[in-house]
C-alpha cells in the first residue's frame, strides 16, 4: 500500500471563506490540533496578505510540531520572502508558490504571455529553492488550463527543483474523469515527474471536489489538498474528512492509507465550525448530526441487528463515543476528567477547573448533562477569541404587554459598566444595550439558535456574525465578517455571549491592523 499524504489548507484556503477569520491564538489552536489528527502537511496561511497572517504563520511554525509546515506565496520575490520569513523556523518548512496557467487567467487576471509565465515560475521557484529545500508549486487553473502549456511550466519548475506539484482545479469545474486524466496525463508527458509528489487541490463548486480528489489519487496523485468541513473559497474545498474516510472505508480499491487519527475528526470538525461561526450542515457526511442518525423503521430495524446493515463505519472510527457514563450533578472532577478524554479533548488542568464549573451549574439545572452539552460548554468557556469585553449580568422584560428592555453589564477596558436598552424584542434590546457600551458600528447580519440536545432543559447555542468595516494591510476600508457563539440553557444568555464574542473578534482585528500599521506586528 501506498501512502498519501494528507495537506490540510484550512488555516490558508479554508479561512478565506467569507467571515471564516480566526484569531492568531484560534489559528494556533487548530493548528495543534491538526498535528493530533495527523496530517502531513498544514499550509498555516498566505503571509503577504497582512503582517497579522505572516506574525500567524510563524508563530505556528514555532509552535507546532510534527507537521509540514507551509506558507503560500505568489510567484513574486517580495512574496516568497515574507513566506520563508513565516516559516523558517519550523522543524520542516515548506514554501508553496503559485502562478495562473490558463488562457483566461493571462488574459485577464494576469495580463501576461505563456512565455512571461514560464519564465517567473521557472525563476521564483529557483528563487524559493534558494532559501527552502522543499518547494510546492501550482500551476492555477490547471483544470481549465491547455495541458500542454501545462507540461512545459511543470518540467520547467521540475528542472529547478520543485518537490510537489500541486494540480488545482480552482473553479470546481472538471469531472472526475477529466481530472483523473489531467493527472495521468501529467504523469506521463512531464519529464522528470517520478522526482516529485504530485498533489490534488479540488474546489467544490459542482459539488464534485471529493470525487475529483479520489480521481486523482486513483491516476497516480500522492497528495491531497483539502480542509476541515469542505470549508474554503465560494462552495469550499474537498472536505478532508471525506477524502480520508473514503481512502479508508474503500481502502482495497486504491491500495493506499493515510496517517490520519480518524478518531480525531469529529473533535477536529466541531474546533473548526466553533471557530469560524460555520455551522456544519446537518445531512453533510462523515460530520454532520445526522450522519449517523436512523430514522426510519425498517432501517431502524436492520441496524439493531446489526449496525453494518446501515453504517458503512462505525461512528467511534470517527470520534463519536458513545458513554456507558451518565454525568449528572452528583458526578465528581474525575469523572468528569474522564470523560473529556473520552471525548477527545487535550485541556490543562486549569482549563478542566473552568469547564468542570460550568458543568456543575449546568448539571443544577438538567438531570443529565449529555456529551453533546459538554462539547457546548467547552465550546462556550475555552474556545472564545481574546477577551476584551465578559458579559457579568444580563436580564430582560419582555411579553405581549410591554416593550423588551434589557439591562447589560459588562466588564471591559474602561472596568465594569452597565447599561439599558428597549428593542423590538428581547434580544434586539440586549444587542442595544451592548451596543451602547461597547460603541462599534456594525451590522448583525445571521442570527440563528440551535437546541444542542433534545427536551424542554436543553442547552441552546447562538450563532450570529456581524458585519463592519475594518482597515486592511493599505490602511483601505474593508467590510468583514466576525462570528460569534454562546451557549446557555437561557438563549437571552447565549444570545448576549455570542454577541460579546463576535464584538471581541471585531475588536480584536482592529487592535491588530493598529498595531500593524505601527509596525508592531511582532514580526
Ligand atoms: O484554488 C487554487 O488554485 C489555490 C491555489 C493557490 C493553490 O488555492
Ligand atoms: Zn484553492
Amino acid at each position: 500500500m501506498e501512502k498519501v499524504y494528507i495537506f490540510d489548507t484550512t488555516l490558508r484556503d479554508g479561512e478565506q471563506s467569507p467571515g471564516a477569520t480566526m484569531t492568531m491564538e484560534e489559528k494556533l489552536d487548530v493548528a495543534k490540533q491538526l498535528a493530533r489528527l495527523r496530517v502531513d502537511v498544514i499550509e498555516a496561511g498566505f503571509p503577504a496578505a497582512s503582517p497579522g497572517d505572516l506574525a500567524a504563520v510563524r508563530q505556528i511554525a514555532l509552535e507546532v510540531e510534527g507537521p509540514v509546515i507551509c506558507a503560500l506565496a505568489r510567484t513574486t520575490k517580495d512574496d516568497i520572502d515574507k513566506a520563508w520569513e513565516a516559516v523558517r523556523h519550523a522543524a520542516r518548512p515548506r514554501i508553496h508558490t503559485f502562478i495562473a496557467t490558463s488562457d483566461i487567467h493571462l488574459e485577464h487576471k494576469l495580463r501576461m504571455t505563456r512565455q512571461q509565465v514560464l519564465k517567473v515560475a521557472r525563476e521564483m521557484v529557483a528563487y524559493a529553492k534558494e532559501k527552502c529545500e522543499d518547494v510546492e508549486f501550482s500551476p492555477e487553473d490547471a483544470g481549465r488550463s491547455d495541458p500542454e502549456f501545462l507540461y512545459e511550466v511543470l518540467e520547467a519548475v521540475l528542472e529547478e527543483g520543485a518537490t510537489v506539484l500541486n494540480i488545482p482545479d480552482t473553479v470546481g469545474y472538471c469531472l472526475p474523469d477529466e481530472f483523473g486524466a489531467l493527472i495521468a496525463g501529467i504523469r506521463q508527458n512531464v519529464r522528470g515527474i517520478e522526482r516529485c509528489i504530485i498533489s490534488t487541490h479540488c474546489h467544490n463548486d459542482l459539488g464534485l471536489a471529493t470525487a475529483n480528489s479520489l480521481a486523482g489519487v486513483k491516476a497516480g496523485a500522492r497528495q491531497v489538498e483539502c480542509t476541515i468541513n469542505g470549508i474554503g473559497e465560494r462552495a469550499g474545498n474537498a472536505p478532508l474528512e471525506e477524502v480520508v474516510m473514503a481512502l479508508k472505508v474503500r481502502r482495497t480499491l486504491f491500495d493506499c492509507y493515510t496517517d490520519i487519527v480518524t478518531e480525531q475528526i469529529h473533535r477536529t470538525s466541531q474546533m473548526v465550525s466553533q471557530y469560524t461561526g460555520i455551522r456544519v450542515q446537518p445531512n453533510k457526511a462523515i460530520v454532520g448530526a445526522n450522519a449517523f442518525a436512523h430514522e426510519a423503521g425498517i432501517h431502524q430495524a436492520g441496524y439493531l441487528r446489526n449496525p453494518m446493515t446501515y453504517e458503512i463505519m462505525t461512528p467511534a472510527s470517527v470520534g463519536l463515543t458513545q458513554s456507558s457514563l451518565v454525568l449528572g450533578k452528583h458526578s465528581g472532577r474525575n469523572a468528569f476528567r474522564a470523560r473529556l478524554q473520552e471525548l477527545g479533548y487535550h485541556l490543562s488542568d486549569q482549563e478542566i477547573d473552568r469547564v468542570f464549573a460550568r458543568f456543575k451549574e449546568l448539571a443544577d439545572k438538567k438531570k443529565t448533562v449529555t456529551d453533546a452539552d459538554i462539547e457546548a460548554l467547552i465550546e462556550d468557556e475555552l474556545y472564545q477569541p481574546g477577551e476584551i469585553y465578559r458579559l457579568e449580568l444580563v436580564q430582560v422584560t419582555c411579553g405581549d404587554h410591554c416593550i423588551p428592555t434589557a439591562t447589560v453589564r459588562l466588564s471591559g477596558p474602561n472596568g465594569v459598566v452597565q447599561d439599558a436598552g428597549l428593542g423590538t424584542g428581547p434580544v434586539d434590546a440586549v444587542y442595544r444595550a451592548i451596543n451602547r457600551i461597547v460603541r462599534e458600528p456594525n451590522e448583525l447580519i445571521e442570527f440563528s439558535v440551535e437546541s444542542v440536545t433534545e427536551g424542554i432543559d436543553a442547552v441552546g447555542r447562538v450563532t450570529i456574525r456581524i458585519e463592519a468595516d475594518v482597515p486592511d494591510a493599505n490602511g483601505n476600508a474593508r467590510k468583514k465578517v466576525y462570528s460569534g457563539r454562546g451557549a446557555d440553557t437561557d438563549i437571552i444568555v447565549a444570545s448576549a455571549k455570542a454577541y460579546i464574542s463576535a464584538l471581541n473578534k471585531l475588536l480584536g482585528a482592529r487592535q491588530q491592523a493598529k498595531s500593524s500599521a505601527h509596525g508592531e506586528a511582532g514580526l
